[in-house]
């Protein structure tokens, strides 16, 4: 097929203004595009506008990390949809583990988060995955189904939206899942998804060792990458390594 490769950035609650213009300044300059690579970064929402500015001229996509479902209205501290769009942001990171796991989204405020950025145009990057204890179990599957068909109800335009299988385990902990496993849970998400042109992209201690056996499974659509992101060089050899590939 001729799907692009998606690899996303997400810099959780790191950078401040600062660090993200030194990034930049060192990332940007050394930055080719890659004509298979659709490359996203997600700051911190406050830091968008300004993320914009210092990418403005390079291939550097925007995304958020998170947003509310409603347009507006009395929500205390949370982001529109529609002010994310007037940052710059194209993508939103929804669903992160980090999100089910400390601010109680559950996969029905999930759904109506993914149902509102289609509606305005920006593109979802839906996170599901199990956590150690459902892996145990043995009901890895039959998890992710649920948390698809949840997420997922009442959607019918998927071709927009973009899975990332991140296993709860592999987040952070410099354990990432092996080759074997990631291709064999991506073909049961596409079996699931039954479409075509999302892309199903694998995340969870991704770096520069082991992106290149990762991205050489055919079932692998690209990366969600936090650690191994914050660090230009290190994020820049994976874009290299992914640029070599062809899918
Ligand atoms: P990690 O994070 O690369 O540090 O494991 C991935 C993620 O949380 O998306």
């Amino acid at each position: 097929s001729h799907m692009k490769y998606l690899i996303g950035a997400n810099f959780k609650m790191y950078k401040s203004h600062k660090d993200l213009q030194e990034y930049f300044d060192q990332f940007v300059n050394n930055y080719a595009c890659f004509v298979n690579i659709d490359l996203m970064i997600a700051p911190m929402t406050v830091c968008l506008g300004t993320a914009s500015e210092m990418t403005k001229d390079s291939c550097v996509h925007l995304g958020a990390q998170n947003m509310h479902y409603e347009d507006q209205g009395a929500y205390t501290g949370e982001t529109s949809p529609l002010i994310l769009k007037e940052l710059g942001a194209e993508y939103v990171i929804i669903g992160h583990s980090e999100r089910r796991q400390y601010f109680g989204e559950t996969n029905q405020m999930i759904n109506k988060k993914l149902k509102s950025a289609l509606q305005h145009g920006i593109r979802p990057i839906l996170c599901i995955g199990e956590n150690l204890e459902q892996k145990e179990l043995g009901i890895s599957k039959e998890t992710l189904k649920i948390q698809l068909r949840e997420a997922l109800q009442g959607i019918d335009t998927l071709d927009q939206i973009d899975v990332a299988y991140e296993p709860v385990r592999a987040i952070g902990t410099g354990k990432s899942a092996t080759p074997e496993e990631v291709q064999d849970i991506h073909e049961y998400i596409r079996s699931v998804l039954g479409n075509e042109k999302s892309r199903i992209i694998y995340g969870g201690s991704v770096n520069d060792t082991n992106a290149d056996i990762l991205i050489a499974q055919p079932a692998v659509n690209g990366f969600l990458i936090g650690s191994a992101s914050l660090d230009p060089q290190k994020f820049l050899k994976i874009l290299d390594v992914v640029s070599k590939k062809n899918k």
